[in-house]
């Protein structure tokens, strides 16, 4: 059983991801704690709470965390999830309501209370994070694992030329978490960008008619019609939902060491993840061998395996 706790900021593919935790029978979900990062604070939470209460989840802690990133100003990404976090779709009020402001003890709590226990999953900016392991080092020794959908190690970033949206929106909370001497595995655009699901996917998932696929489905629609027209790209990339199943199946993405830092003061690469991976000998490599490896890189997916998996 994977015990999952997950922080996220819905965000369409973070609803993708959601479903694809409820709806795993080797998952059991600890929590969820929101953070402010594609719509503000109050819609990842409402939206957490919505989207869950429509899969029928009601007995699950949701927790808001943090409204802003630890320095710089707030970002959003409105443009790519809609006003809204949802590409428009209204969903029903949620009758639950959140444990206010306290993200920050439910990750500790949840993570003291099950030693090696709770894998954490980050879908958003890290700035809950950061909070919980600068309240509580501990924790760094006690989490089994670190999920993380972040970076752009050897691509393009997606907000900047190289800069990759969870990172850039809270790039100091990022450099913590790196450098927590936690056990991290990162899931970068490097696969996530490579692993769409196209229209005919999402039509053939929601020929089951089920509320969670037909919302799937009209999220899905919208990213396509609205931003996915505007870029040229004919599917919705899977980040968040790659996450997730990367730390139940770690299999589907091969990894390999890597040292990463953060780009904290660059006037354009603010965000910037780089990547010290070990080198061929024949290089002259002292410098980077001086690094010592903070995470495991996501470097290939098997995208046909995942996508079998989210359809099932
Ligand atoms: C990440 O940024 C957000 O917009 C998505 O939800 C995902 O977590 C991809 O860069
Ligand atoms: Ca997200």
């Amino acid at each position: 059983m994977h015990r999952l706790l997950i922080d996220t900021d819905p965000g369409i593919d973070d609803a993708l991801a959601l479903f694809l935790a409820v709806a795993s029978p080797e998952v059991q979900i600890e929590g969820i704690t929101t953070v402010s990062g594609n719509v503000p604070i109050t819609m990842t939470t409402r939206n957490a709470l919505a989207l869950l209460e429509l899969a029928g989840k009601t007995d699950l802690t949701v927790a808001s965390g943090s409204n802003r990133p630890l320095l710089r100003q707030p970002v959003f990404a409105g443009h790519v999830h809609g006003g809204n976090g949802l590409g428009g779709l209204q969903l029903p009020e949620p009758q639950q309501e959140p444990l206010h402001n306290q993200a920050v003890t439910t990750i500790i709590q949840k993570i003291l209370q099950a030693p090696g226990e709770i894998t954490l999953i980050a879908l958003g900016p890290l700035t809950n994070l950061a909070l919980a392991v600068r309240c509580e080092p501990q924790i760094a020794q006690m989490v089994r694992e670190v999920v993380i959908m972040g970076g752009a190690l050897r691509v393009p970033g997606n907000v900047t030329p190289n800069a990759e949206f969870n990172i850039y929106a809270d790039p100091h909370a990022a450099q913590i978490v790196m450098h927590a001497g936690w056990p991290i595995r990162l899931v970068s655009l490097d696969v996530t960008n490579q692993t769409r699901m196209d229209r005919t996917q999402f039509a053939t998932l929601a020929a089951s008619n089920h509320p969670v696929t037909n919302c799937i489905q009209s999220m899905a629609t919208a990213y396509i019609n609205d931003f996915g027209k505007q870029r040229g790209i004919s599917g919705l990339a899977m980040h968040d939902p790659l996450c997730l199943a990367a730390a139940i199946q770690p299999d589907l993405i091969s990894w390999k060491k890597a040292y990463v830092d953060i780009e904290l003061n660059g006037l354009h690469t603010q965000g910037h993840t780089i990547a010290y991976f070990e080198q061929p000998e024949s290089l002259d490599t002292t410098l980077i061998d001086a690094k010592q490896p903070n995470v495991l890189a996501s470097m290939d997916v098997d995208q046909e395996r995942f996508l079998a998996m989210y359809m099932q």
